[in-house]
């Protein structure tokens, strides 16, 4: 792999101020996202996505054969649309931009039935269809996966070794899975644990290790990288998202330690000289291929 740093900044920029973003990553972060993809051995594979549409797939978009036979790539492969399993797509965050980017058919796969419906209503797209299921059972045939993801998902699945069985089960030959998130043993340094200093603790014991994820695929492992995702323009964004609650953490929390964590929060936040985004680090975690 290159230097991480430069890809960091390279992967995941802050869209440049008044440049279109299509979501968290924003599209370029996702393109950058699949060349990491096709560096990490997927290009050898044939997983070459290629821009999409391809011009030979104009008006038949989701027929695999007979629409990517016209053109070829640099290294002789053909491209194709990737199939794409979005595992735990909750609301739609990525999916959409997963399918602008692979081409598709893109597979949201979310069991919480509020999310879905969310999903269906603010993130379509003509290749995307989202379904009721989990990662313990896939709603979806053998070998069908081109590219797995999973963003911020696995430490949510209870039982994770049927949960890595069933992802093995629908990937093609030469597929890869994208496991995105935190691992106990390589946390980063997350602006909200000097808030919440116990939650880093926590966190050490929710999320699973690298090891112990990498055990449980058994599949080589093509790249690990610190990848910085932007979460809210400013600290006050930041501490208003926090108040949700929305982050499991906070069920392993104390009301006494969350209430003196916001409070601290507040104070930075009225300290704060200049607004700065925050950004939050996450570990890519790129597996495969699958034989
Ligand atoms: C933090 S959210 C991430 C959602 C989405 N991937 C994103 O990054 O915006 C975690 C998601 O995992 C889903 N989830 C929980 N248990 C799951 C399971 N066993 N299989 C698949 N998804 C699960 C939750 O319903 C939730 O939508």
């Amino acid at each position: 792999m290159s230097d991480l740093p430069r890809q960091m900044t390279k992967i995941w920029p802050y869209p440049p101020s008044g440049a279109p973003t299509t979501g968290p990553l924003g599209q370029s972060g996702l393109q950058e996202l699949e060349s990491r993809v096709v560096e990490a051995g997927g290009e050898s594979a044939g997983l070459t996505a290629g821009p999409f549409p391809p011009a030979s797939m104009r008006g038949c978009a989701g027929r695999r054969s007979g629409c990517a036979s016209a053109s070829t790539t640099t290294n002789g492969n053909t491209p194709r649309p990737l199939t794409v399993l979005d595992l735990g797509s909750g609301v739609g965050r990525f999916t959409p931009l997963l399918a602008q980017t692979f081409g598709g058919p893109v597979y949201g796969v979310e069991p919480a039935q509020r999310m879905r419906a969310v999903a269906q209503e603010s993130a379509r797209h003509p290749s995307v269809s989202y379904l009721a299921g989990g990662a313990e059972a896939i709603p979806l045939p053998d070998r069908s996966c081109d590219l797995v993801l999973m963003f911020l998902v696995l430490h949510h699945v209870v039982d994770r070794a049927a949960a890595a069985a069933e992802i093995c089960r629908v990937l093609r030959p030469g597929g890869r899975v994208l496991v995105c998130g935190m691992f106990g043993d390589r946390l980063p340094d997350l602006l909200w644990h000097r808030f919440f200093p116990r939650a880093r603790l926590v966190e050490q014991q929710v999320f699973p290790a690298l090891g112990e994820v990498t055990d449980l695929f058994g599949l080589p492992v093509l790249g690990v990288e610190r990848v910085r995702v932007p979460v809210t323009p400013n600290l006050a964004a930041y501490a208003d998202r926090l108040r949700l609650r929305a982050v499991s953490t906070f069920e392993h929390l104390t009301e006494e330690e969350i209430q003196e964590g916001f409070a601290a929060l507040d104070r930075a936040v009225e300290a704060e000289p200049t607004p700065r985004p925050v950004a939050m680090d996450n570990d890519l975690l790129v597996l495969g291929p699958v034989d």
